[in-house]
C-alpha cells in the first residue's frame, strides 16, 4: 500500500472513495468543498493505494481554538476506506500518518468527532473534560465522541476554548445529529 499527499488531479479519486465508504455523496461532497475552502488551510490530506487503485483517504483541516488562537490545530474529518478494503489497517495507517504530518508541522492538537470505540487506539480522548469544547454543544450521551489528541506533548490542560472549525464544516447540520 501506498500513503501519498493528494493534488489537484485526485479530486475524483478521493470523491469516490468517500462516496464508497459511507454509501452516499454528503461526506465525498463535504471533502471536496473542504479542500477547496481556503479557512481550512493548512489541510493534511492523504490517499491510500493498492496497485493504482485509491482505497482510503483521510482529511485534517485547520481549526482555531477561541481564546487560544497562537495554538495550532486541527480536526480530522473525514477518514474512510472502501468497503472491501475495510479491516485491514488501511484506516489506522491513514491516521497515523496524519498525526506525523502534523507533529512535523508543529501542530498542537487534533480533534475528531467520531466513534469512541475506534479512535482512542491512536490516542484520542474525551476533549470535553480537558476544557476543549466541540463548535456546537455534543448531547451528554454522545459526549466521549468529541475528542483530542495530544500532538504536542504537555498541551493537554494547557489550553481551554471553544474549537472553530473551517466554514464549511463549520456548519451546524455537521454538527447536530
Ligand atoms: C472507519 C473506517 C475508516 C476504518 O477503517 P479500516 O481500515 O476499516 O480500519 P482499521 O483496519 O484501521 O481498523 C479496524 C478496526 O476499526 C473498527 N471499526 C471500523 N469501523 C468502525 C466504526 N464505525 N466504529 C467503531 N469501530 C470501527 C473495527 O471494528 C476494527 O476494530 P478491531 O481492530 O478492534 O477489530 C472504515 O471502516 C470506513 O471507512 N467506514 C465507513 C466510513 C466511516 O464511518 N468513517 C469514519 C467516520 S469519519
Amino acid at each position: 500500500m501506498l500513503l501519498r499527499t493528494t493534488g489537484r488531479d485526485d479530486l475524483k479519486s478521493i470523491f469516490s472513495v468517500h462516496e464508497q465508504a459511507f454509501a452516499g455523496a454528503e461526506e465525498a461532497r463535504l471533502t471536496i468543498e473542504l479542500l477547496a475552502d481556503p479557512s481550512a488551510r493548512p489541510v493534511v490530506s492523504i490517499l491510500a493505494e493498492e496497485a493504482g487503485r485509491s482505497v482510503g483517504h483521510v482529511l485534517f483541516t485547520r481549526v482555531r481554538i477561541q481564546s487560544a488562537a497562537g495554538v495550532s490545530a486541527a480536526i480530522l474529518a473525514p477518514l474512510a476506506v472502501v468497503p472491501d478494503r475495510q479491516g485491514r489497517g488501511i484506516g489506522g495507517e491513514l491516521v497515523e500518518a496524519g498525526l506525523n504530518v502534523l507533529a512535523d508541522r508543529g501542530v498542537a492538537l487534533a480533534f475528531v468527532l467520531g466513534h469512541p470505540g475506534y479512535y482512542p487506539r491512536f490516542g484520542f480522548q474525551p476533549a470535553g473534560i480537558h476544557g476543549l469544547q466541540a463548535p456546537y454543544p455534543i448531547p451528554e450521551e454522545h459526549a466521549d465522541a468529541w475528542m483530542v489528541r495530544a500532538v504536542r506533548e504537555d498541551i493537554l490542560g494547557a489550553v481551554h476554548g471553544r474549537v472553530a472549525c473551517a466554514e464549511t464544516l463549520g456548519q451546524e447540520k455537521y454538527w447536530v445529529d
